[in-house]
């Protein structure tokens, strides 16, 4: 199968395991795919330096692009740390979607936006009757990723009581349903990840320490962005062509610009460059972002 088609199977994959209240949507999952095409043409057309679907040259990007490669087709479990918008999420994906496991699904939960009362049902499922609300049996995201990847997003965030629940399903493969006095074996990958200092919270009592052991058996310690200033042009250029393919303001950028833009330190990380691109591309006239169309604490530190 040519790469085109083999990613066009890829795409029909996805969609068939979709719910069908998504699938409503194909349009928008099309776009997306036509757009990470176009992104993927700019990287080649560009040689803008990538692995694993993620752009970076720098040292400290390389480390972990190493990392990646030495881990990616193993089931050991991962635990990625980072600042905010530093590509956590995406590494997750890229773990995913480059390992062995990739025809299966990856099912991310925010454990941040789920009420911690139903934190553990959304993850391990429940039965009918089982609490409020639980009109009927549910699976949980744990067997929806089955022979797939859970992703544990936020995981700093977990309260004790689910975090002991999690420990015996990282130990064991076993999930007990809310409800259910049975358990079930699922072979699913974790990956989790967090923006908290854990090692910190395990001090204070907050985190479990034999949890953090388990989660930590693979730490993959994402750099922030002012501490890989090398791939900011990089960065931006791919960027850019991303936004103008998603249809968002789409604009050329000038040297200067850049040269402004790698000089700042960007406690937003990555998702922060992304939006002084939209932002910046706004304003650009003649369809090129220059120096003086850059937010002025950006302007400032150049
Ligand atoms: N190396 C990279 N190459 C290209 N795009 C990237 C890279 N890293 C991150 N991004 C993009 O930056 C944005 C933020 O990344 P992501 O959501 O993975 O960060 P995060 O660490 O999970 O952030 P948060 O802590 O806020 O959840 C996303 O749109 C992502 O696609
Ligand atoms: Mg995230």
């Amino acid at each position: 199968m040519s790469g085109e088609l083999s990613d066009l199977q890829d795409l029909l994959d996805r969609m068939e395991r979709l719910p069908p209240s998504e699938c409503s949507d194909l349009t928008s999952l099309l776009k997306g795919w036509l757009a990470s095409q176009h992104a993927a043409e700019v990287v080649e057309k560009d040689s803008i330096p990538q692995q694993f679907g993620m752009i970076g040259d720098s040292p400290a990007m390389r480390k972990v692009f190493d990392l990646i490669g030495r881990i990616v087709r193993t089931d050991i479990p991962v635990l990625v740390l980072g600042e905010s918008g530093t590509g956590k999420e995406l590494i997750a994906k890229a773990l995913h979607q480059y390992g062995a496991r990739r025809r299966k699904k990856l099912v991310p939960v925010n454990c941040a936006a789920i009420p911690a009362e139903l934190l553990e049902a959304e993850i391990f499922g429940h039965m009918k009757g089982s609490f409020t609300g639980a009109h009927k049996d549910r699976i949980g995201y744990a067997e929806e990723a089955e022979g797939g990847t859970l992703f544990l997003d936020e995981i700093g965030d977990i309260q004790l009581d689910l975090q002991a629940k999690l420990l015996r399903f990282l130990q064991d493969g076993e999930i007990r349903p809310v409800g259910s006095n049975k358990t079930k074996k699922i072979d699913v990958r974790i990956v989790a990840a967090t923006n908290r200092n854990l090692q910190e919270r395990v001090k204070k009592g907050e985190f479990r320490e034999d949890l953090y052991y388990r989660l930590a058996v693979m730490p993959l310690e994402l750099p922030a962005l002012r501490e890989r200033s090398g791939d900011i042009p990089y960065l931006v250029k791919f960027l850019l062509a991303q936004q103008a393919a998603d249809g968002l303001p789409a604009a050329k950028i000038s040297d200067d610009a850049i040269k402004a833009m790698a000089a700042f330190a960007w406690p937003g990380n990555i998702r922060q460059l992304q939006n002084e691109l939209i932002r910046s591309a706004t304003f650009a006239q003649e369809g090129v972002i220059q120096r003086s169309d850059l937010s002025d604490d950006i302007q400032a530190a150049s």
